[in-house]
């Protein structure tokens, strides 16, 4: 057939979904095909604004074979986690059209998928998190699936575990669940976005060309040889997920960055327990952590009742060395002052592509008096170009459909694709 001949039937859909950054984190799987972690964990949902993942679904019965197309570079569609996606979601969509004969029998038509993550690779950001929670979106959309998101975010578990937090927007917990089957392990919105407002991030990209140990191969080391992951699984998650849901709910932010950094702290501890040990903050990294505690140290007193009060910021590290911190609006400019002064940027980084939206806030600092209170701490300035890049970014909302029509605008496929 002629490569620009319309295809006679088909059906559409362009979708987006956000990153998500854990502070409690998921580390360990107890069943490594279900991806059925060994705890529940905790994220909040970045901005899609800034940071997303957009998928366009084109399924016709002219198709002969599923394909997939990721930042414009055609992938294996019979990779196992994503072929595990697909034929689930396949799945579900026969279950409906055998209970109801009017339903057009998508079930049997090929399907081609174009994925694209507007943030670069480069940045250090898991894209398999974003863009398995919106392939999973899509699917549910195209195939009108009668599932609710948290059934939707069990689909996307069987991509990449973490990407089940991304199916809702502002504060989600990753239920672990009992069940072997893992029909209880699944994602629930705690809080949205606007339940607790001004909460800001700052992901601090920091240069290191070394390559990481993968989560999956990370986490499954630390499983096999982690005494310290017993500890942590059985004693410490359990009360930890109470605290920090109790602390999102009263909007509470001392607790919630007490909690944070020691979340954080624990992850890299049982990475350090494995056995060979898994390091993932670098010297930059370290010096984020000390930074980030003289500058809240600064503000910290304590209240009669013996809780600490008067946090800034909280830091989180993932398995690599960027620094994500959260800090309510208030005290943006203040860190970013402050990070911007000790980790300068070199003169061969480009000021838009370096900064993005953080130049308008830094246009606002005192930069003088940034110097005098770093200086006061004693904190040291770091060789220009330590940071690769700042992005900044708000807590944001859940995946959202672009378009449901053929060929859109927003569609990243298009018909000479066919
Ligand atoms: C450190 O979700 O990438 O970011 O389930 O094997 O795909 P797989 O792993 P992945 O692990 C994420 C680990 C983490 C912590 C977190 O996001 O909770």
């Amino acid at each position: 057939p002629n490569k620009k001949q319309r295809i006679t039937k088909s059906k559409e859909v362009t979708c987006s979904a956000p990153v998500n950054i854990a502070v409690i984190k998921y580390w360990g799987k107890r069943n490594t095909a279900l991806l059925l972690p060994t705890n529940s964990s905790l994220s909040l949902t970045l901005n899609q604004d800034d940071l997303r993942s957009t998928t366009t679904i084109r399924a016709s019965p002219d198709f002969v074979s599923d394909r997939i197309w990721l930042n414009g570079k055609e992938e294996n569609i019979n990779a196992k986690r994503l072929s595990n996606v697909l034929s689930k979601a396949k799945e579900l969509r026969k279950e409906m059209e055998e209970k109801d004969a009017d339903l057009e029998k998508l079930s049997e038509w090929g399907i081609y998928i174009a994925s694209y993550n507007n943030f670069p690779t480069a940045a250090g950001l898991a894209s398999s998190a974003s863009g398995f929670a919106c392939l999973t979106f899509a699917l549910s959309q195209i195939y009108d699936l009668s599932i609710n998101l948290s059934q939707v975010s069990m689909l996307a578990r069987l991509g990449s575990g973490s990407a089940c937090r991304s199916l809702f927007g502002g504060f989600v917990k990753w239920e672990m669940g009992t069940k072997d089957d893992g029909s209880d392990s699944l994602a629930i919105q705690v809080a949205s976005e606007t339940d607790w407002p001004g909460m800001e991030a700052l992901i601090l990209v920091v240069s290191d060309a070394r390559k990481d140990t993968g989560s999956t191969e990370g986490m499954q080391l630390t499983v096999e040889t982690s005494e310290l992951l017993k500890h942590r699984i059985e004693k410490v998650v359990p009360q930890r997920m109470l605290d920090m849901e109790k602390a999102i709910a009263e909007k509470d932010f001392d607790s919630f960055a007490e909690i944070t950094m020691a979340d954080s702290n624990q992850f890299h501890a049982v990475c350090l327990d494995s056995y060979p040990p898994i390091f993932y903050l670098n010297d930059i990294s370290k010096a984020v952590i000390k930074v980030i505690t003289a500058l809240n140290a600064r503000s910290i007193h304590t209240d009669p009742s013996g809780k600490k009060k008067g946090y800034k910021v909280a830091y989180t590290f993932d398995a690599g060395p960027n620094a994500v911190l959260y800090m309510q609006r208030e005290h943006l400019s203040e860190v970013l002052g402050v990070i911007d002064y000790l980790f300068p940027r070199k003169s061969t980084q480009k000021v838009g592509e370096y900064y993005g939206k953080a130049k308008e806030v830094l246009e606002n600092v005192d930069k003088t008096n940034v110097a005098k209170v770093c200086d006061g701490l004693g904190l040291k300035q770091w060789p220009k170009g330590s940071l690769t890049r700042i992005i900044s970014t708000s807590v944001g909302d859940g995946p959202r459909v672009l378009s449901k029509e053929y060929d859109s605008e927003a569609s990243l496929l298009t018909i000479d694709d066919v």
